[in-house]
């Protein structure tokens, strides 16, 4: 078919998942589902767009998403945004629903989520303007153990899906008694070298110190492997946090380095904050990052709660699973048609077998044996069950096994049992 219309392409960030793939989204899914549950945590779906200032407040004006990577637009006399990340979204649900009423000392509210977030990026491998998450919240902990139960779960998650070249790195960020002290100490550092620094260098100096930390500039960065850390200047409730979320990692033998410059682009974080990289990523090698938001609740208008939580790249874990072991199941069985009668026999049969629960492939119109064959290949059907007048009229059909080649003969409430079996009744 040729048609004159204009043709176009999904925009420069954005990707197509096509059925081919879908299988391994399917099992991502499924395991995140399986495991979170395991923990607790359930599962909360926001919406797609917020009110601006929620991101501007939480994640931080001076950051590069807030400044430069957001979708925002004007709709009648609010201005709107594509979600950049879903933390700000679930605790701004979680204090418009109160749902700080259930949660008691030592039994926080746990949440996740999975879905579509947006940042207008320069697109690469790993990177996408849509891209997709897993993320968890953990509301109403301060406890170090609520960090490193959180870091388990997502660990054993990467088990899971077999991601095995995959390493943690861990660092605290301070708190609102020591940052105020590591960002005089890192202001009064930066002063003299601001001078040969990027403009964006010499904004964030004033603005916000620590993202000076994100700067993508190779002779900044050079520069500032020499700067303070903030490890030097942490306050003794700070540092005996992250000791005890150390400890505890220890106890459940997951392996971590900790990565003093390690700061996160977002504005939230206080205490604890990770991340876990995999090789074979290439330059967006990070996994997933998170780490502990106390003081985020009360800024977004709700009670004096802490909290915890990880967001991870679906794209990315998607790149690195164990593509062998995804469910990219086709159907059960193809049904092929032999005649006028048989085609029309095998409508009704069709209908019969898929209320059984079976997946049933079937022409839409009739087709040769050999084209009928041929498609039941490409559809990845394990079985070819033969209709014609005959088998109609006998009430009995053969099925072929296609991996093995053998075929058989069975009656109609048989077919669903040799299917599931896997053959002739013998399992396989
Ligand atoms: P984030 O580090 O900005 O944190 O994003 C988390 C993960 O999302 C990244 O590690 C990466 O895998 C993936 N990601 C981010 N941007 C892109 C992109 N443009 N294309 C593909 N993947 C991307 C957050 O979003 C925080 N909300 C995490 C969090 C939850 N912290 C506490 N709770």
């Amino acid at each position: 078919m040729r048609g004159m219309g204009a043709r176009y392409q999904a925009l420069r960030g954005t990707r197509d998942i096509l059925p081919e793939e879908v299988g391994v989204w399917h099992r991502l899914e499924a395991a995140t589902h399986e495991v979170f549950a395991r923990y607790g945590f359930r599962e909360v779906r926001t919406p797609i767009f917020e009110a601006t200032e929620l991101f501007a407040r939480s994640v931080g004006s001076s950051t590069d998403i807030v400044r430069k990577e957001m979708y925002t637009f004007q709709s009648g006399d609010e201005s709107v945004t594509l979600r950049p990340e879903n933390t700000a979204p679930v605790v701004r649900a979680f204090v418009e629903h109160a749902l700080h009423r259930t949660i008691a000392a030592g039994y926080p509210e746990r949440l996740y989520y999975l879905g579509p977030m947006f940042r207008h990026e320069r697109p690469q491998k790993g990177r996408q303007r849509q891209f997709h998450q897993i993320g968890a919240e953990v509301l109403g902990a301060a406890e170090p153990l609520a960090d490193a139960e959180t870091i388990e779960m997502v660990w054993s998650l990467l088990g899971a899906l077999g991601i095995d070249d995959r390493e943690l790195q861990l660092n605290t960020v301070g708190d609102a008694v020591c940052r105020p002290r590591y960002r005089e100490a890192l202001t009064r550092w930066l002063a003299p070298k601001l001078p040969a620094m990027c403009d964006d260098c010499k904004r964030r100096a004033v603005e916000n110190p620590l993202r000076v930390f994100d700067c993508k500039v190779e002779a900044d960065r050079k520069m500032l492997e020499e700067a303070p850390t903030l490890a030097q200047s942490l306050c003794d409730p700070c540092a005996a946090h992250f000791a005890a979320v150390r400890q505890t990692l220890d106890a459940f033998a997951i392996p971590y380095v900790v990565d003093e410059r390690l700061v996160r682009g977002l504005d939230y974080y206080q205490r604890t904050v990770f991340e876990v990289v995999a090789r074979g990523l290439g330059a967006q090698n990070a996994l997933l990052g998170g780490g502990r938001y106390d003081g985020l609740v009360e800024e977004l208008g709700g009670p004096a709660i802490p909290g915890f939580g990880f967001a991870a790249g679906m794209e990315r874990l998607v790149l690195v699973m164990n593509k062998a072991a995804g469910d990219a199941r086709g159907s059960d069985l193809l049904i092929v048609a032999l005649g006028e009668a048989g085609f029309k026999g095998a409508i009704g049969l069709a209908r019969s077998l898929r209320a059984k629960g079976l997946r049933v492939a079937l022409p839409l119109t009739e087709r040769p044996l050999g084209a009928q064959m041929k498609r039941a290949e490409r559809l990845g059907a394990r079985f070819a069950l033969f209709v014609g007048a005959n088998e109609l009229a006998a009430g009995r059909f053969g099925l072929k096994d296609l991996s093995s080649g053998v075929q058989f003969e069975v009656d109609e409430a048989g077919i669903g049992p040799a299917v599931t079996t896997g053959g002739n009744g013998h399992g396989r």
